[in-house]
């Protein structure tokens, strides 16, 4: 019997791995990647040239592994894929974990022990390898479960109609790092689509450009339109000011949506009430957001002036085209930086790049027909960079067990009564959320379920899922309820400080797995709905469902709209960690967060 089995080898398993073996050296612990390598996403197989973090260095380092003292990185620089590849893997060998990773492993089904106060996980690999572990079945009993397997790891591929008439390449972006090679560095493939509109398009296009073909950037009409992916800097009056790091300022916070508790305890801070509820206060932050909209504009150069026109510049193609529909006050995390080392505007300026805003209607042999007779464009290579997919990459069984655990799941899963509870649930969030926030009520989108996911007539709607329902964002809330802490989910959703994040989930965990945090008075089932609750549908992005927690029906929920704001000050919490303390048993995830 394993202590604690971590499924996932990225930052967040790793993390997971270093902190539950510092309170315990003795625990059995096994970690099951079904990659080669460590780092998720940062695993050797999935990077490709030019994949860099949004983020700068060094602000994507664990607080007991700074990347300098190994070397990596340099400061004012995106991190690149490489090095973020690098540094995770001397933090597996400095913290000893790489005999306890078991690679090429995937684990295919989860089912609770006979006693309900365990697991049983179903795994799959290569039998070589299989028999060459400690561990010679296929069947892993453990005691506690970490779910690490991210949430950017099954493909959201568009079904579209006649693929399979295409003879030529089509791929998703996640397979740029193995299929790089034989795509973009094939002498028979010169003009490349590419279609999506968020950061992953960006990068593909770039990629696809800078290696000299010729792209054509399809970016659905009947979707959201593209993403805001912006400069890591801002300039506030004269002063150039880091992006990354004035999210963290707690005065920026202020002017946005956040349900999480202030430090002094109470609901909502008196600023933000007063920001977002009053009407002096209201204005106000109507005017942060138009100066904030106004200036991202200018930073990213969409609108041709002669004052935002750049080098290079020969306005063949129209970038005002890529400027998103609405501020970026409704996108949340789902924005990216230009963190590339050639102007990206040149790309399409100078005709390299195509922008189509276009439905696809079908495809057939080299072609890409688009939608209301807007014609066709013939392709060597489709790479589909849609984003990715809210099913869990492993099958929980019986699927009865879905609503206690919270997880993403087909609606069919759910009994009429389980159906009838969380909308209840979400009712409730609403009306407190919209009271709060008015300015949540009116998204600039449509709420309907209709348009959850604006499809084409002939592609396929994906099966719906619902959304994260976690405790905390991280524990299951039924298993919550009735006292089983086996079972938690690390990083099911994203912010822009996501080390940090990693490293407070972990704390957590422990405290958790130890029985040590203490519950909320009232079922953690029903606490949910209540406002501190609602950490996974912070992240969920205030458009609803584009990024990386499509999860749930855009507009279902105001909790959808709300974005994680990290209010801790994030030097005081490297502090906290470099003083040496490691944990607190009483730490809970509010305490953490607001320090
Ligand atoms: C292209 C790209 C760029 C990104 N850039 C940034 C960035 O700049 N900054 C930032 O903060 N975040 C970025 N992200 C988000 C990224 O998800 C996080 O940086 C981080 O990798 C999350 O770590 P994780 O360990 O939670 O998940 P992951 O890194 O996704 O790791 C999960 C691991 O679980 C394994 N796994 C999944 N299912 C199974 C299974 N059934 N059996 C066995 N193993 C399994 C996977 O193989 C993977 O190795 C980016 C994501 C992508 C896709
Ligand atoms: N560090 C980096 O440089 C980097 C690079 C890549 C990704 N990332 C991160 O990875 C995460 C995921 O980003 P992502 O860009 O892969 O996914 P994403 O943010 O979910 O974007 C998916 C895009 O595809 C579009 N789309 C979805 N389904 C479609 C369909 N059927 N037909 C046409 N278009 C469709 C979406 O637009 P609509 O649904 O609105 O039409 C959206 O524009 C983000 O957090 C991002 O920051 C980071």
């Amino acid at each position: 019997m394993i202590d604690i089995l971590i499924i996932g080898a990225g930052p967040s398993g790793l993390c997971a791995a270093k902190t539950f073996l510092q309170h315990n050296p003795n625990s059995k612990i096994v970690i099951l990647d079904s990659h080669s390598t460590v780092g998720g996403v940062w695993s050797k197989e999935r990077l490709y040239p030019t994949l860099r973090t949004n983020n700068l260095y060094p602000t994507m380092d664990f607080s007991d592994f700074p990347m300098k003292d190994v070397g990596i990185g340099r400061p004012g620089h995106h991190i690149t894929g490489e090095e973020m590849h690098a540094y995770l893997t001397a933090y597996a060998q400095h913290f000893d974990l790489m005999k306890k990773i078991q690679f090429n492993t995937r684990a295919v089904r989860v089912q609770q022990g006979p006693t309900n106060d365990g697991w049983k996980v179903e795994i799959q690999g290569p039998a070589d390898l299989i028999s060459t572990v400690t561990i010679p079945t296929t069947l892993l009993e453990t005691k506690k479960l970490v779910m690490a397997t991210g949430i950017l790891g099954v493909p959201s591929m568009p079904s579209l109609s006649g693929s399979s008439t295409f003879d030529i390449p089509l791929l998703h972006s996640s397979a740029l790092g193995p299929q790089y090679q034989s795509v973009l560095q094939n002498p028979n493939i010169n003009r490349v689509a590419v279609l999506g509109g968020s950061k992953s398009a960006y990068d593909t296009v770039y990629l696809a450009a800078t290696t000299g073909h010729k792209v054509d950037w399809i970016i659905r009409k009947s979707g959201r339109g593209p993403s805001w992916v912006f400069p890591s800097h801002t300039k506030i009056g004269p002063f150039k000011a880091w992006r990354e790091k004035l999210v963290n300022r707690q005065i920026s916070t202020f002017f946005s949506p956040c349900v999480l508790p202030d430090r002094s305890g109470n609901q909502i801070s008196w600023i933000r009430e007063f920001l977002h509820t009053n009407k002096i206060g209201k204005a106000v932050t109507k005017k942060f957001w138009e100066i904030m909209h106004e200036d991202t504009i200018k930073d990213c150069r969409y609108r041709s002036d002669s004052k935002s026109k750049g080098k290079g510049d020969d306005e063949r193609g129209d970038f005002s085209v890529l400027e998103p529909p609405h501020s970026p006050f409704w996108y949340g995390t789902s924005s990216g930086t230009l963190n590339y080392e050639q102007d990206f505007k040149a790309l399409v300026t100078s005709g390299q790049v195509t922008v189509h805003r276009e439905d696809i209607s079908h495809i057939s042999p080299h072609t890409i027909h688009f939608s209301d007779n807007a014609g066709a464009i013939t392709v060597d290579a489709l790479i589909c960079a849609t984003g990715y997919s809210a099913k869990p990459p492993i099958d929980f069984f019986p699927r009865e067990l879905h609503f206690q655990l919270g997880i993403p799941t087909s609606t069919d899963s759910l009994t009429e009564e389980q159906k009838v509870a969380w909308d209840e649930y979400d009712k409730r969030a609403d009306g407190i959320i919209g009271e709060r926030f008015p300015q949540l009520v009116s998204p600039p989108w449509s709420t309907t379920d209709n348009n959850t996911n604006p499809s084409p007539p002939s592609t396929k709607i994906d099966t719906k899922y619902t959304p994260w329902r976690l405790h905390r964002g991280i524990a299951p809330p039924g298993l919550t309820a009735a006292g089983n802490n086996s079972l938690v989910f690390l990083s099911m959703h994203s912010s822009v400080t996501n080390i940090p994040r990693i490293e407070l989930q972990c704390l957590w965990s422990l405290s958790y797995f130890h029985d040590k945090v203490t519950l909320p008075s009232i079922a953690p089932f029903a606490f949910r709905a209540l406002l501190p609750e609602f950490l996974p549908e912070f992240a969920q992005k205030r458009q609803g469902k584009q990024g990386n927690l499509r999860t749930k029906p855009a507009g279902a929920s105001l909790t959808t709209r709300l974005q994680i704001q990290p209010v801790h000050k994030s030097s005081k919490t490297r502090r906290y960690f470099n003083d040496g303390v490691r944990f607190d048993p009483l730490w809970d995830m509010e305490d953490i967060i607001l320090i």
